[in-house]
């Protein structure tokens, strides 16, 4: 396989490195908010359950609303372990979904999955949203990054991210967990070059309600333009070729498809800044060398919109 990959590479165009950066809107920071209430407990429909807004935030007891719909989750999924491991659930949710805070974990194989928590590990992958897992990866045993993978790699992706075109859309400020929430005053805003995801229901999101799912709002005509890119051997490599034919993995390839697409430009763009590398990602590299925002906004969008 390996050597396959070589003989496609060294058939490329040559690299030229185009400058590239963070844009604010693919990395959200969290802003500090006030102390959430400890006294008056939340509930979500469907659900027996209940917690305090402190409780749905604990990062060692995350909120489970629908326990009967997975399976027992190991402790370092549930729980964490104190003081760095963070409950994995927290973030990527007991369904293994994610949102815009974070990632989807289903569909990974063990190859794959092993070595991304390795690269956190040793800060091959940081910047401002990898470095949450830098911190969480480093602390962690061999045998709970197998244990958290064998439980994420039994689960299907229940709810997908919708993708859609737009010239314009809903204002929204950054919030809980650095996901993004309607903003209060209201009004749209033109979408300019970004991807902006936002909550089916914005109170749902904060209740980390596995059950919400999340829009990705792209610029009009991206899908159109990523499917191109995609397949165009010209600007890029096509995708496939390692990927597999519908892009849902091949070998310790993982699968691009179906995933939201902010999570996606970030990858494509921290393996271009060198924020994501490794000898894996090399691979890569020649993948997005001549790729600009645009091209990775559309890219993201294509992939997103197909079936996981
Ligand atoms: C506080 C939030 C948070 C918690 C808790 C958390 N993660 Fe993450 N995780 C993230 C973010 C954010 C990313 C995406 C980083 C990026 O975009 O570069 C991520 C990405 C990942 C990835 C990479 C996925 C891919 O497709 O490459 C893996 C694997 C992962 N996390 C595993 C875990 C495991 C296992 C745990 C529990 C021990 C965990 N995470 C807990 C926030 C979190
Ligand atoms: C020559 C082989 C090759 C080609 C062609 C290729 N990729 Fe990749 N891609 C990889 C490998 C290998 C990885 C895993 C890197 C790692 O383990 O960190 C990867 C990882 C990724 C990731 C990160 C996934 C995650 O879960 O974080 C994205 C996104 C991605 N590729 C998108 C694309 C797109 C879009 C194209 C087509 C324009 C493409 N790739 C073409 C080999 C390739």
């Amino acid at each position: 396989m390996k050597r396959i990959m070589a003989a496609i590479l060294f058939a490329c165009s040559p690299i030229v490195a185009v400058a590239a950066d963070n844009p604010d809107w693919a990395y959200p920071v969290a802003p500090q908010l006030p102390a959430p209430d400890d006294t008056i407990q939340v509930t979500v429909p469907g659900s027996d359950k209940s917690y305090t807004r402190k409780q749905i935030g604990d990062g060692f007891a995350p909120p489970d609303w629908f326990p009967s719909e997975h399976a027992a989750m190991p402790p370092v999924v549930a729980n964490g372990r104190g003081p760095a491991v963070r409950a994995c659930a927290l973030c990527h949710r007991p369904t293994g979904d994610g949102h815009p805070e974070s990632s989807s974990l289903t569909n990974l194989n063990e190859f794959y999955f092993t070595r991304a928590m390795q690269q956190f590990k040793t800060s091959a992958r940081k910047g401002v949203r990898a470095n949450t897992m830098v911190i969480i990866a480093t602390a962690m045993t061999d045998a709970e990054v197998k244990e958290a993978w064998t439980y994420y790699s039994k689960l299907k992706p229940t709810v997908k991210t919708k993708v859609v075109e737009t010239d314009t859309v809903a204002k929204s400020i950054v919030a809980e967990g650095g996901m993004r929430f309607l903003a209060a005053a209201g009004g749209n805003e033109p979408i300019g070059q970004r991807i902006i995801e936002l909550p089916e229901d914005d109170q749902q999101a904060k209740n980390r309600n596995a059950h919400i799912g999340f829009t990705a709002y792209v610029p009009t005509g991206s899908i159109a333009k990523g499917q191109a890119l995609a397949s165009n051997v010209g600007k890029s490599v096509t995708c496939a070729i390692c990927h597999g034919p519908d892009l849902k993995g091949l070998g310790d390839v993982p699968s691009i498809a179906g995933r939201s697409p902010m999570y996606t430009f970030r990858q494509l763009n921290d393996i271009k800044t060198g924020n994501r590398s490794g000898v894996a990602v090399e691979l890569m590299q020649q993948v997005v060398a001549n790729l600009n925002d645009d091209d990775m906004i559309a890219l993201s969008a294509y992939v997103g919109s197909l079936e996981p």
